[in-house]
């Protein structure tokens, strides 16, 4: 299969139209949110919905995300709506905010990997929400990146994964969050599976308290129920061993600084993702600044790009981690995945 790219971002001919009946006529296309790029399909046809486990090899026991283009589409695809999610939609949507809900007779089992709840999401993109439009249907689609790799955040990621295995990329520039949507399990006490571009914090000022899946910083436990199918699987993981370095930003970087000179005595090959606070301690070190820890956000827009820039060159890859809170939750659960979960330890 030959994998057309369409720029969206083009006032002319941008390929939204084309790609909208891609869709209804059962092919795949990725195309840009405002958290990571997305793999579509037509979410009403389990046929369809099949190709996209098959393109990124993801195990089929992992359900997919709804996108939608107007909040009323989601009263087709829900049953049993909490009253607070009124609420969430109208502060959240469109955002980077995925609800989960009992879902109608319409959503195929494909989509929900044979749960009885569906996730639905209206992103806030204006590419997504024009595909969603030609499409005429809601889009069921997963992360554009084969099963493992970090999620894409621009259309060149997309392309190093799925070129040849998907029908056609729109590009719509780099993603604006740049970690996936937050998911809240509606069912049953608010509950965050995935944190991300919609706060705990912000979700608390709405609907009050708001719980956390233990699973969001901690491993699954061996033989444990997943709440959400895809904590189960190894994410985000590059060739190069992530290592997390803990504590206030000066005994993070020490703390890497002492690692890092050793391993490379030790022929290692040493790479480490910096913050513009602690660029300082890493002189005549491999660096790359990522972002500012004052404002986590930054660092997240720019994390999954890092991993796919570094990752696989290096042999140990070395990063500072944040306090977890507002949008350091979300960075914080990205990289745990990807280190593994496993920390620096040194004196
Ligand atoms: O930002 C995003 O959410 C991106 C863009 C493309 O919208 N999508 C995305 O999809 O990240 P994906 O498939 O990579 O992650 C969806 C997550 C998975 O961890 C999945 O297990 C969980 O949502 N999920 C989907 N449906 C669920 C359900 N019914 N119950 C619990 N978890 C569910
Ligand atoms: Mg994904």
């Amino acid at each position: 299969m030959k994998t057309q790219l369409f720029n969206a971002t083009a006032q002319k001919e941008n390929g939204v139209r084309l790609a909208g009946s891609v869709i209804r006529a059962g092919g795949l296309v990725a195309f840009p949110t405002e958290t990571v790029y997305g793999l579509g399909a037509n979410g009403l046809s389990g046929e369809a919905v099949a190709k996209i486990f098959q393109a990124k090899g993801r195990p089929s026991d992992n359900p997919l995300i709804l996108h939608i283009a107007k909040k009323s589409d989601a009263k087709d695809l829900w049953t049993k709506v909490p009253p607070m999610a009124q609420a969430l939609m109208d502060t959240f949507w469109p955002g980077p905010l995925t609800l989960i809900f009992n879902h109608s007779a319409q959503v195929p089992p494909e989509v929900t990997a044979g749960l009885p709840t569906v996730a639905l999401r209206m992103p806030d993109h204006k590419t997504a929400l024009a595909l969603i439009r030609a499409a005429g249907v809601p889009i069921a689609a997963p992360s554009a990146n084969l099963s493992g790799r970090p999620s894409p955040t621009t259309a060149q990621h997309v392309l190093q994964d799925l070129e040849g295995r998907i029908d056609i990329v729109l590009d719509g520039g780099p993603c604006r969050v740049g970690l996936e949507s937050t998911v809240l399990s509606l069912c049953g006490a608010p509950t965050i599976l995935r944190p991300g571009g919609v706060t705990r914090e912000m979700l608390e000022a709405v609907i009050g308290p708001v719980e956390l899946s233990p699973a969001v910083l901690a491993p699954l436990q061996e033989g444990a129920a997943a709440p959400s199918p895809g904590m189960k699987y190894k994410h985000y993981a590059p060739k190069a061993q992530v290592l997390i370095a803990d504590g206030t930003p000066r005994e993070a970087a020490e703390q890497i600084c002492r690692a890092y000179d050793m391993a490379t005595l030790a022929g290692s090959r040493c790479m480490i993702l910096a913050t513009r606070e602690t660029q300082g301690f890493y002189r005549n070190r491999a660096y790359a600044i990522i972002g500012d820890r004052r404002d986590p956000s930054t660092l997240c827009a720019n994390l999954f790009a890092a991993l796919r820039q570094y990752g696989e060159d290096a042999d140990l890859l070395y990063c500072e981690a944040l306090p977890e809170q507002e949008m350091g939750l979300a960075y914080m659960n990205r990289l745990l995945r990807a280190a593994g979960f496993q920390h620096l330890e040194y004196p």
